[in-house]
This record gives structure tokens, sequence and C-alpha cells, in this order.
């Protein structure tokens, strides 16, 4: 597991919900009460909730940006870094981009009346004389926002799944094992032909057949380029060590 994913995740997905969280509670609990009692006592609710969760919602906007721009680059860079899994143009076909490019967008439009709603400016002040229509379309796009993050999530890590190009590889990797295992021709070039768009890694057979357990391992690279033992290779199919995805989930044996 990569520590930094697994850390820009929690902060997108805590600051996410502060946000969205307080849009909500704000709409539905916060200016209705402040409406019924009205006059000054409204006013001062709504003074007092301004400057309360001001630092809160700049919070929330700075945590965004700095991980989810983080998010996208590293997964640029994953996406690049190894064709042999994702194909020449993922990002394109998929429309991860194009997704992406929509969400900004409205995450902007988001920043910016969530920030008019608890400021004080007097060019922001159309956005607080109607409150509560204009929390109700924040939050409408916040929800689209989540929507659409989910969808781009989808596009990679599949529901609870395995990305195609992992579960292709996954499935090419173990036939090569069984192939090699029944007595394949150890020739090299064999290796060469392309079977799902990817050249075979699995090492000729031993010239000595292994026998048992103290039989001496090789290494031998998985999918995301970690190693692992070849003496895993002699257990039953079932039995063996999955190569790790590129979502950090194991790919399924068969
Ligand atoms: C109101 C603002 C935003 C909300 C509510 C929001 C919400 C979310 C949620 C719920 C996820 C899925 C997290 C997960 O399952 O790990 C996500 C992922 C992501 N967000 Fe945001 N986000 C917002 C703003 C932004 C901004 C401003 C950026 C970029 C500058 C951004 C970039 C990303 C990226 C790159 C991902 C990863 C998508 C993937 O898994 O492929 N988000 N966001």
């Amino acid at each position: 597991m990569d520590p930094l994913s697994v850390l820009l995740r929690w902060a997108h997905i805590l600051a996410a919900i502060t946000a969205l969280g307080g849009l909500l509670f704000s709409r539905f609990a916060v200016v209705p009460t402040a409406d019924e009692l009205g006059g000054e006592t409204a006013d001062k609710i709504h003074a007092g909730v301004r400057r309360r969760w001001l630092p809160w919602v700049i919070g929330a906007i700075t945590l965004l940006l700095a991980s989810g721009l983080t998010n996208y680059i590293l997964m640029i860079r994953r996406v690049k870094a190894a064709p042999e899994l994702w194909g020449p143009d993922w990002m394109g076909q998929t429309g991860y981009h194009a997704l992406f490019g929509i969400k900004f967008l409205l995450a902007m439009i988001v920043f910016y009346l969530a920030s008019g709603l608890v400021g004080r400016g007097a060019g922001t002040q159309w956005i607080r004389n109607a409150r509560k229509q204009w929390l109700s379309v924040t939050i409408g796009l916040g929800v689209a926002i989540v929507l659409i993050s989910g969808w781009m999530r989808n596009l990679h890590t599949g529901a609870n799944d395995l990305p195609d190009p992992v579960r292709q590889y996954a499935k090419t990797y173990l036939e090569d094992i069984e192939a090699t295992n029944a007595g394949g021709s150890g020739d090299p070039d064999d290796d060469a032909g392309p079977r799902g768009g990817r050249p075979s890694r699995v090492a000729p057979p031993p010239a000595e057949p292994a026998s048992g357990p103290a039989a001496s391992p090789a290494s031998e690279e998985t999918p995301d380029g970690q190693e692992t033992e070849e003496a895993d290779r002699s257990a039953p199919a079932e039995d063996r060590q999955a190569p790790e995805t590129p979502g950090g989930g194991k790919a399924a044996a068969g």
C-alpha cells in the first residue's frame, strides 16, 4: 500500500465531507432556524456562523485543491509509467481527463459560492441576499462533483473488482506459468509473442526440475514491478500468491 495515496485520500474525503456537510447543515438547519427567529436574532446567528465557519471553509478548499491536484498528477504518472497495463491512451479513451475537467470547473464554482456564503465582501452580497437558493445550488453542484469523482475512481478500480488490463495480465500471467510447468519449449523467443498486448515475463523452466520446498528460489517480477519468489510457482494455482494490481489490490488467481 502506498502511504502517500492513503494520506491524500483521507485528506480529500475528510475535506469533501466537511465542505458538503457544512452546506447541508446550513441549508436545512441553520438558515430555516434563523428565518424562524427573524430580525436582529437572525442577523446575529448568521454573523456568528460566518465568523466560526469561515476558517473551516478555507481549510477544506485548501485541502481539496492540494490533495486533488496531487492525486491527479500521481494518477497521470501511474498510467504513463505502465503502458503495458493501461494501454497507450487510457486517459483519453475512458474520458478520465474530460471528467476531471468538468469536475474541476464545478469545484471552482462551488468554492466561489461557498466562500461568498460565509464572506463579508460587497461583491458577494448577492449570494447572501438569497442564501437558501444559493445554498441549494451549491449543494447540487457538490453532489454532482461526488458522482463524477466516484465515476472517475470506478474507471480504474472497478466496483470492488480489478481493472480490465490487470485482470487480463493476471490471466495471461497464470496461463504462462501453467504452460511453463506443463513443459513449454523454454525458448526465450516464445515469450516475445503478444499475449494480451504484453511480453511474457515468465522465466524459462530450470534445467533441473525443482524438488520440494528446498529448491532454490529465483525471483521474477509482478505487474507492479515487485519481486516474487519463484518457489511460489511450484504451489497449486489456488495457493499461488497473486500479483498486486496498480490499485493496490491482489489480482485474482484464475
Ligand atoms: C467540492 C469539491 C470536491 C469534492 C466534494 C470532491 C470529492 C471527491 C471524492 C468523494 C472523491 C473520491 C475519493 C475516493 O474514493 O478516494 C474524489 C476524488 C478525486 N478528486 Fe475530488 N473533490 C472535490 C474537489 C476536487 C478538486 C478541486 C480536485 C483537483 C484539483 C479534485 C481531484 C480529485 C481527484 C484527482 C480524485 C481521484 C479520482 C480517482 O480516483 O481517479 N477534487 N473527490
